[in-house]
């Protein structure tokens, strides 16, 4: 009865509707969700973005919302396009074929996030969160001393990673589609 009235009334709310702000970021109709399964998903999404506005990212200079990841978009997922991939590794901190399958900690000193990662994965990482911000290594760290907290963007990052880990309860599968990438698009601080 309830979902009945709902359609009967979507003409008249169209303008009024305190959600009409969905339409855009996805680009799409009331109908897309109202009526459908996609209801439960926006309903998800909707207690998302409030965890994330409340909790990680309390704050924040710009609250994300459904455009911070949408983007027009119906589904919010996205991958670094190739032309922002960059591939470069300084020599300098080139692992032997015996370090790179240690635990991180063992072999970098000062992990406090990612410790338990293989030694030879630190470097994708790593490059997936220069590429997916837009910034160069230095953006985060002091040329040269890796290990130093001199940067505020170093702690920062590791928060941003501890928000991406709570992300999975708002989405059906086991891990998340989201990571940097799906809110920075290549941008220090997300452009919406
Ligand atoms: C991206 C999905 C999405 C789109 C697009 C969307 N809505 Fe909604 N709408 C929702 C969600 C989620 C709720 C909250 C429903 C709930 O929690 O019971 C809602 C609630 C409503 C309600 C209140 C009814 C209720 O059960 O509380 C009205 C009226 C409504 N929408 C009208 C519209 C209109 C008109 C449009 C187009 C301008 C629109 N919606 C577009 C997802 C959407
Ligand atoms: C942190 C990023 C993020 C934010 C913010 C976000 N979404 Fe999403 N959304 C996603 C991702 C990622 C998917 C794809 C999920 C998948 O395919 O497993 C998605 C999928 C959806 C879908 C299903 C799309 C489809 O047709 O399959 C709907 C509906 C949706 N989002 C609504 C919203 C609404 C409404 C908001 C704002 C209240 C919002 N989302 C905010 C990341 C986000
Ligand atoms: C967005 C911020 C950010 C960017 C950009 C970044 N890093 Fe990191 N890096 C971190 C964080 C955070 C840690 C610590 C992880 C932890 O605590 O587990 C780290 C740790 C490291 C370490 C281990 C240091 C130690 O001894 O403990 C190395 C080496 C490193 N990064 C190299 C790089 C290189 C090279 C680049 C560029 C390709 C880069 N990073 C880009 C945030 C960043
Ligand atoms: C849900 C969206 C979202 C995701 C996912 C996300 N970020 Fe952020 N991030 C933000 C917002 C919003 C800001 C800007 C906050 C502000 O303006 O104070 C920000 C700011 C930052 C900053 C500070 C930038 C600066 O120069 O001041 C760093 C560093 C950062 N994010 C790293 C990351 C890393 C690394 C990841 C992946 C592990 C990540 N972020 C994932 C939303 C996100």
């Amino acid at each position: 009865m309830r979902r009945v009235l709902i359609a009967a009334a979507l003409p008249l709310f169209a303008q009024t509707a305190p959600h009409a702000d969905f339409n855009k970021p996805l680009g799409v109709e009331c109908a897309h969700c109202h009526d459908t399964p996609k209801l439960e998903t926006a309903r998800k999404m909707t207690r998302m973005v409030e965890h994330l506005n409340q909790n990680h990212l309390q704050g924040a200079a710009a609250p994300v919302s459904c455009m911070t990841c949408h983007r027009g978009k119906e589904s919010g997922k996205s991958t670094i396009p190739p032309e922002m991939t960059k591939s470069d590794w300084p020599e300098t901190l080139k692992l032997t074929p015996e370090q790179e399958t240690k635990p991180a900690r063992e072999v970098y000193s000062n992990m406090k996030s990612l410790g338990g990662m293989q030694a030879g994965r630190v470097s994708r990482v790593m490059q997936m969160f220069r590429n997916s911000l837009g910034v160069n290594c230095d953006h985060c760290h002091v040329e040269g001393d890796y290990a130093s907290e001199a940067k505020p963007q170093k702690n920062r990052a590791r928060k941003m990673l501890s928000m991406v880990s709570s992300t999975p309860q708002f989405f059906d599968g086991k891990g998340t589609p989201v990571f940097c990438f799906t809110c920075h698009r290549g941008s220090a601080k997300p452009q919406f």
